[in-house]
């Protein structure tokens, strides 16, 4: 979606926020794939009611991006505007044991930033791609850890309210790679709590988990992680391992040889592709355990 209508320019400039107009989406996400459109980078928090009834008013559909690590796009021309926060400097700020995180904060180096301040906990999601928004959104978590965990307090943007709101930890439910937010809330930023422990032993937490992460998982290469959860008791990724699946492949949307449950952009694989891999790979679990797999890439295709 493309828009040039030079009165509404002119009010996003007003807003600070920054109009780049045909971005391609496979340059922005993990699996490389997605079609254009024009994306809106916001610059100040308290600008984002304002915007989305600009928006409304004008009748552009619209959807929050975080790091692109976990999403699948649609192909061409999309239907919407795609919003994204843009990075503030410093976007962590640390004060006793609570970390004050932007939500556009890159998760990796947040995990980093706040052991060599003495404070751990996270050592887990080292490895785990993405935004700090994006990890509360859906409960990000590895290696026995979750994010949700850790959350003395987020302040988002709570669509059906239309407006900015701050809420405890303790009212948020944090599950399995799910949370109370609705689909339309932005994570703004959040506080984290966490405990005191000595840089060198969170970095030992840290060395192992990046080093189990290197031997069971496809670094490196064009994907979105897990593709679907776990389901209660059981592992996706060993029920399509065992399916005999690594290496099935629709164009060049391919399943990992690696782990089961990565599926790759192994060259110029389009969204169709790689739907209709997850589409086939969850029909043959389903008739082999009857077992429906449920996403966990999050998937724009309207
Ligand atoms: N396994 C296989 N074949 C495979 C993959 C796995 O047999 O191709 C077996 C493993 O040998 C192991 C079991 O399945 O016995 C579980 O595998 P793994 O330890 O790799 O964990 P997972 O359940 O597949 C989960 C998360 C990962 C997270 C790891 C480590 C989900 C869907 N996945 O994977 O998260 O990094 O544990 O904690 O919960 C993600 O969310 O995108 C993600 C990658």
């Amino acid at each position: 979606m493309h828009f040039e209508d030079p009165k509404l320019l002119m009010a996003l400039r007003a807003l600070d926020v920054e109009h780049k107009p045909a971005v391609s989406l496979a340059e922005l996400t993990y699996l490389a794939i997605g079609g254009t459109t024009d994306l809106l980078s916001i610059r100040r928090h308290e600008t984002i009611p304002e915007l989305l009834n600009l928006l409304d008013e004008h009748a552009i559909p619209h959807k929050f991006l975080g790091g692109g690590s976990n999403l699948l796009v649609m192909d061409g021309e999309l239907p919407f505007v795609v919003l994204q926060l843009a990075s503030l400097d410093p976007d962590v700020v640390i004060e006793g044991n609570i970390a004050h995180v932007d939500a556009a904060a890159d998760l990796g180096r947040t995990v980093t930033f706040c052991a060599k301040h003495n404070l751990g906990g996270m050592e887990g999601l080292i490895g785990v791609p993405g935004t700090v928004g994006g990890a509360l959104r859906m409960n990000a978590g590895a290696y026995g850890t979750q994010i949700g965990s850790y959350v003395r307090e987020v302040t988002l943007y709570r669509a059906a309210d239309r407006r900015v709101e701050t809420v405890r930890g303790g009212q948020i439910s944090f599950e399995y790679r799910h949370t109370s937010f609705a689909p339309d809330d932005m994570m703004l930023s959040v506080k984290l709590e966490l405990p005191s422990k000595p840089y060198s032993e969170i970095l030992q937490g840290i060395r192992i988990c990046n080093e189990k992460r290197r031997a069971s998982q496809p670094l490196g290469q064009k994907s979105a992680g897990c593709i679907f959860k776990n389901p209660p008791g059981a592992s996706a990724g060993r029920m399509i391992d065992e399916l005999g699946l690594k290496g099935f492949a629709v164009g060049d949307a391919r399943v990992s040889d690696r782990h089961a449950n990565f599926f790759i952009n192994a060259g110029r694989a389009s969204a169709a592709d790689m739907l209709a891999l997850i589409v086939g790979v969850r029909e043959k679990v389903h008739a082999a355990y009857g077992v429906t797999l449920e996403n966990e890439v999050v998937v724009w295709n309207a």
